[in-house]
């Protein structure tokens, strides 16, 4: 076994807790509490998302069966998501259920000292009324922001995800990047692993969701870092892609 290996076998523990001072974190030093979702300038448009409820179908499954269905799905049906499916997957996997004193953010996912330290981005290509592109979910106002549309669309993110084409093709891809301040401010070095597992709390809602509603998804961890970093434009540093799911109507 190499040292190497063993150190990043480490990183799965919690042994941090052993070894950092919490103590001495940021928000123990008192420095400032890191925004709730990432700072875009204040003028910029937002698309508000419509309200999901009574527009998407087949949502009384019991959820023993939906847990039975679930599987990854790669095989996508040439039909567009609509904006009211769009908007209860962005609810199921990042919506906010309440907001106390602008400081705390409660979201449909549990996540490590609710310090939700994730942002969604969409790979669209075919959603019913939106342009294809790169948009950022805004998960305060339940709105969408359009950033860009890549040149070479396609084929950029297929070498982003080496060619997984079934992805780079999907109508829509949720990509999720982290900003590790904001997990960092309170846990200091032991944030690592529960970024990590907050990752897998949100892709887990965007496969039931999806499941209950006629969708299919794939999580993907297979991508090229700085490929997908620069697709949705974050430096690879402050802000960093660390998974991903495509999304489409099941090939029937
Ligand atoms: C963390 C994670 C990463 C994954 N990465 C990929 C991937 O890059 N490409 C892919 O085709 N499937 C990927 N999958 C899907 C798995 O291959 C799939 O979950 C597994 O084969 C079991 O099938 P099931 O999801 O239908 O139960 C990933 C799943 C998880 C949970």
């Amino acid at each position: 076994m190499t040292n190497e290996r063993l150190a990043l076998r480490e990183m799965l523990k919690d042994k941090m807790r052993k070894t950092v001072d919490l103590a001495q974190t940021a928000q123990s030093r008192g420095e400032p509490m890191p925004p709730l979702q990432k700072p875009l300038p204040e003028d910029i448009p937002l698309i508000r998302l419509p309200d999901w409820q009574h527009n998407v179908g087949e949502l009384q499954l019991p959820f023993s069966e939906l847990v039975a269905a679930r599987k990854s799905v790669r095989k996508y049906a040439p039909r567009p998501l609509t904006m009211h499916e769009l908007s209860y997957l962005l609810w199921a996997t990042q919506g906010v259920r309440k907001v106390r004193d602008d400081k705390s953010a409660w979201r449909n996912v549990p996540s490590a000292g609710n310090r939700h330290a994730l942002e969604t981005y969409l790979a669209v290509r075919d959603v019913t009324g939106l342009e294809a592109g790169i948009y950022l979910y805004r998960p305060l106002e339940h709105a969408l922001v359009f950033l860009y549309t890549p040149d070479d669309y396609t084929d950029q993110f297929a070498k982003a995800v080496y060619r997984q084409l079934f992805v780079a093709k999907a109508p829509c891809s949720f990509i999720w990047t982290t900003i590790p301040w904001r997990m960092e401010w309170r846990y200091s070095e032991a944030s690592v692993k529960v970024i990590a597992l907050d990752a897998g709390h949100v892709c887990q809602n965007l496969y039931m969701a999806a499941q209950s509603t006629g969708l299919g998804v794939c999580g993907i961890a297979a991508y090229d870092q700085e490929l997908m970093d620069a697709l949705v434009q974050v430096d690879g540093t402050d802000e960093f892609v660390i998974y991903l799911a495509s999304v489409g109507h099941v090939q029937a």
